[in-house]
């Protein structure tokens, strides 16, 4: 597979680039954003670092991480961030990651996001198995999953260290056989 655009009806997937660095560091900088995150808000600095990783990364044969701007057709914006994660030792598995711009929240656009994720996932990378773990308090991140078809598998105690302590993860996932492409897009 080469360079990813990957479109859905309302949003479009490409590869991350440092020219996404600003919008991206309205997601990534946002205390709103990363409030069910395990991380405080970053710095400019940290947002290109990352992105940096990302773009080595992304040259990995084969590859194994996708950190992907969430663009919007009508106007080209970046309006959020989609992460793929293969598993090292589990390669037919992949955890997600997602997050918007707080100006975009609340217009159904975090659920078409990972109906496109999970479509890229099943469709283009050929994985059976993609799972997403969210924070407890995390609601619309529930939802969104919900929405979109990722059961709730269960929870992992104390998951990952926060800068308030250790938090539990609620794992949801959803399996090849049971996703119904036709409503995933
Ligand atoms: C999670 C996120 C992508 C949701 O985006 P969104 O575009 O606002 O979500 P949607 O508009 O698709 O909403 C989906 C459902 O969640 C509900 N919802 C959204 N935000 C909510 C909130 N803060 N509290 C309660 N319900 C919420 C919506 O009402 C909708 O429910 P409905 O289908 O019954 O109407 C967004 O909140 C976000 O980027 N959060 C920060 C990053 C993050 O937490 N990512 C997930 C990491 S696991």
């Amino acid at each position: 597979m080469g360079p990813v655009e990957y479109a859905g009806e309302r949003l479009v997937l490409r590869e991350v680039e440092c020219a996404h660095a600003d919008a991206l560091h309205a997601l990534y900088g946002d205390s709103r954003a990363t409030r069910h995150l395990p991380f405080e808000p970053r710095t400019r600095e940290e947002v290109v670092r990352i992105i940096e990783e990302a773009r080595a990364s992304a040259a990995a044969d084969p590859r194994r991480l996708y950190v992907l701007s969430v663009i919007d057709p009508e106007d080209g914006d970046v309006i959020g961030v989609a992460r793929l994660h293969v598993e090292h030792d589990h390669p037919h598995s992949a955890e997600i990651g997602f997050g918007l711009r707080p100006d975009h929240w609340g217009r159904g656009l975090g659920v078409d996001l990972v109906r496109l994720l999970l479509r890229f996932g099943f469709k283009e990378v050929g994985l059976h198995r993609i799972w997403g773990a969210r924070s407890p308090d995390n609601i619309a991140s529930q939802l969104v999953m919900l929405t979109a078809g990722m059961v709730e598998e269960g929870r992992i105690r104390h998951h990952v260290r926060t800068p308030d302590g250790w938090r539990d993860s609620i794992v949801h996932s959803v399996l090849e056989d049971e996703w119904d492409g036709r409503r995933l897009d």
